[in-house]
């Protein structure tokens, strides 16, 4: 009830014009039953949250499934500042303050349960929201193209990208420096098989929300698992991201792939993912392209196979899009 009064609240007000400016339809009011989960979506390096691609992808979602709201994450109100933001901060931090923004939010935090949609790494950063906070909690997490597993190398900037030239020559010279894991984003979840032990005791950021460290955190297990779905998908010719099969939880050493499934991590359940994955709620897809190349196509499959109403039997207008998978049926 809180859940739709707070939607038509919303009709009229304006809470939302840094996401997308469309009004709720009214039909909220009659059938809770068809009334789409809000969607959050968090965006990835270099980009803002008011970036025109990120605000079209709502636009998509709503496409999609009519009457969704959308939230896109800002770790700032001001574009410039989220975006460098995306570079530099301490992630314990920045994930902490997008709990509270969401868990204070008018509509989401009446709504029974919220989607989420990582790009590249905000798909880490939302899992980390599950697992720590989960304030409404989530039911299908989708990330395209995330460093689940870390990266074992950075990447090129543009040559007139000065905050991200800058923070990679940072992290490439110590990325297991203290004040490098404290500020620098994509260090904190920079994971390297050669140098393991400095990877525990130093990451300031994965290797917690991995549950890599003996002590393993039962709340971040309970979470994972409770998830309906969690959806990652790995782009076919990602060359942005080293290894690309990070997407897929995969473990890669320089010589040997591991898939998720034949890992540790996996079979002993640290997380789990084993759990949700014997209830059919862990789903591996491929992206055709480049990182985070995009198409309306694959967004759609995705926003119609996971989003949408909390009982999707009922009340569903559109018809299914193209491309369901055998896995998801
Ligand atoms: C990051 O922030 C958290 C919370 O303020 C703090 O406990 C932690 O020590 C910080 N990380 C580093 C590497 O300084
Ligand atoms: C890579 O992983 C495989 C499988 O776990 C292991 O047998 C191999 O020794 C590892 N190689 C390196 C260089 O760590």
């Amino acid at each position: 009830m809180a859940f739709v009064g707070a939607l038509r609240l919303l009709a009229v007000g304006s809470l939302i014009t840094a996401s997308v400016a469309k009004p709720i339809e009214p039909r909220f009011q009659n059938d809770n039953d068809d009334t789409p989960l809000p969607l959050v979506i968090w965006h990835g390096l270099g980009d803002t949250y008011q970036a025109d691609g990120v605000r079209h992808v709502a636009e998509i979602a709503e496409e999609v499934n009519p009457g969704t709201l959308t939230y896109l994450i800002r770790i700032d109100e001001d574009a410039s500042r989220d975006r460098y933001h995306s570079f530099v901060g301490n992630l314990t931090e920045q994930v902490t303050k997008v709990c509270d923004d969401i868990a204070a939010h008018p509509i989401l935090s009446t709504a029974p349960a919220i989607d989420a949609l990582g790009f590249s790494q905000g798909g880490q950063f939302l899992r980390a929201y599950v697992e720590r906070c989960n304030k409404p909690p989530v039911r299908s997490l989708v990330t395209f193209g995330s460093q689940h597993n870390g990266i074992t190398n950075f990447r090129e900037c543009e040559p007139t990208d000065w905050i991200c030239r800058i923070a990679m020559a940072v992290v490439k010279g110590d990325a297991w420096n203290s004040a490098v894991q404290s500020t620098l984003v994509p260090a904190q979840y920079y994971r390297n098989p050669d140098e393991y032990e400095q990877y525990l005791e130093n990451s300031n950021f994965l290797a917690d929300i991995n549950n890599e460290r003996e002590e393993k955190n039962e709340e971040y297990k309970k979470n994972i698992a409770n998830l309906e779905n969690f959806v990652m998908y790995m782009f076919e010719d990602d060359k942005t991201v080293i290894p690309k099969e990070t997407a897929w939880f995969e473990d890669v050493n320089g010589t040997e792939t591991t898939p998720l499934r034949a890992r540790k991590l996996y079979s002993e359940d640290w997380l789990g993912l084993r759990q949700l994955d014997r209830k059919g709620g862990l789903k591996f897809r491929l992206a055709p392209g480049d990182h985070m190349k995009l198409t309306e196509d694959i967004l759609k499959e995705a926003f119609g196979d996971f989003y949408g109403p909390l009982n999707p039997h009922r009340g569903r207008s559109e018809p299914r899009p193209k491309n369901v998978h055998s896995d998801d049926l």
